[in-house]
């Protein structure tokens, strides 16, 4: 069928994160999930699983995993076990979880900013060391500083949280960019915990690579951490999974996480089973839309926002932008929602580098897009 994603629904009212937070006259284009109705066959499967009329204690649906398995193996020639799977409620409970049980208070964990607030700001909480060598600006798209990436480590860091394809700035790591991430980790004796929730929003001319999927020595070190929330929009849903290949690793993990992980939930497991098996169709078509809206941001910020730069996107639906030259007093993102009534993330936020950035969320109509876009132009134009 053909999905409509340009009719714009009104989600106020509905207890959205997104929506709820800021005024009636705010447009949301901030937290990380998609003004999209979800796929027909995840709603389908829901409302017979809701007629069904018991919501018990339940176990991990065996066709789940088998579809995950299949799935792992067909997108990316890799091949894991059901028993190295572990579900998770979300993936942000995933990396607390790897890093709680892989360092020990004072020691350090590997992030690589500006990158996804948790990254940063979770592993100090809990009392670790954070081990930020930046991604290296060039041009408009981010690399990795490999000399800075590995004179950082030092005998306390113990883990490394890498985001592939990485929020914010929108890199999907190649082969060789992985292996050499990959190389000095494991020279380094650091764990690896890859977050890919992002890794089935990818655009046409990039490919994704499960860091894991590398080879068994890299599998031997990797915790990696996957979920059907951003690909299908069901991050309310609380379903995701991580894969430890190392029954070394599997044991500490268990050890940590004992009554700790209440696991997926029913609405959550069935929504996920037909996502992966039926939801082909819809992502197809999200994805051509997003990377519509995306070739429409390239070609409309510089005309709209003048000296703000856009980085180059290679996959998902957040759009790291950069305010650095543009003139705006203090912070771009309170400076947008004051002026301009659109809420953005702020790129301080992300860590190191993220000053004077922000992060704009475009996976919505594109009437709204435009609309946001005006709006920023008018607020900056009222500067000048
Ligand atoms: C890299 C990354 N990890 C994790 C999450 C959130 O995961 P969850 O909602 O499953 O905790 C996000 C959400 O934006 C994200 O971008």
């Amino acid at each position: 069928m053909k999905y409509d994603f340009d009719s714009i629904r009104d989600r106020r009212g509905s207890d959205s994160a997104k929506w709820k937070k800021y005024g009636e006259d705010v447009l949301p284009l901030w937290v990380a999930d998609m003004d999209f109705v979800s796929a027909e066959p995840i709603l389908r499967a829901l409302r017979q699983r809701v007629d069904h009329a018991f919501f018990g204690y339940t176990v991990p649906l065996g066709e789940l995993c088998d579809t995950i398995l299949n799935r792992l193996k067909g997108l990316y020639q890799w091949a894991v076990r059901e028993d190295e799977v572990f579900y998770l409620p979300g993936l942000v409970t995933g990396l607390n979880f790897a890093v709680q049980a892989f360092t020990a208070p004072g020691e350090g964990v590997l992030v690589q900013p500006p990158v996804y607030h948790h990254f940063v700001k979770d592993p100090v909480h809990h009392g670790r060391v954070l081990v930020d060598p930046p991604l290296a600006e060039n041009g408009d798209r981010y690399e990795v500083d490999f000399e800075g990436f590995e004179k950082a480590i030092t005998p306390q860091t113990k883990i490394f949280i890498l985001c592939n394809p990485h929020n914010p700035v929108g890199r999907v790591f190649t082969r060789v960019e992985l292996e050499k991430m990959a190389e000095v980790c494991l020279r380094h004796r650091v764990v690896i915990c890859s977050d890919e929730i992002h890794c089935d929003l990818v655009f046409p001319e990039y490919q994704h690579i499960p860091i894991a999927s590398l080879g068994p020595e890299v599998a031997r070190w990797t915790i990696t951490l996957m979920a059907p929330s951003k690909t299908y929009n069901l991050a309310g849903l609380r379903c995701g999974f991580a894969v430890i290949q190392n029954p070394e690793l599997a044991k500490g993990w268990r050890k940590a996480t004992l009554g700790l992980n209440p696991g997926l939930n029913i609405m959550g497991q069935v929504a996920a089973l037909a996502g992966y098996r039926e939801g082909k169709e819809w992502l197809d078509q999200v994805i051509a839309y997003l990377h519509q809206n995306r070739d429409y941001l390239y070609q409309t910020v510089p005309e709209k926002l003048p000296s703000v730069r856009m980085t180059r996107m290679e996959a998902t639906y957040l759009a790291w932008l950069d305010f650095r030259r543009a003139g705006i007093p203090g912070n771009p993102s309170q400076f947008f929602l004051k002026e301009a009534r659109v809420a953005l993330n702020d790129g301080g936020e992300f860590g190191r580098g993220g000053e004077g950035f922000a992060r704009l969320n475009f996976a919505c109509p594109r009437e709204m897009l435009n609309e946001a876009l005006e709006r920023m132009s008018g607020a900056m134009k009222k500067l000048f």
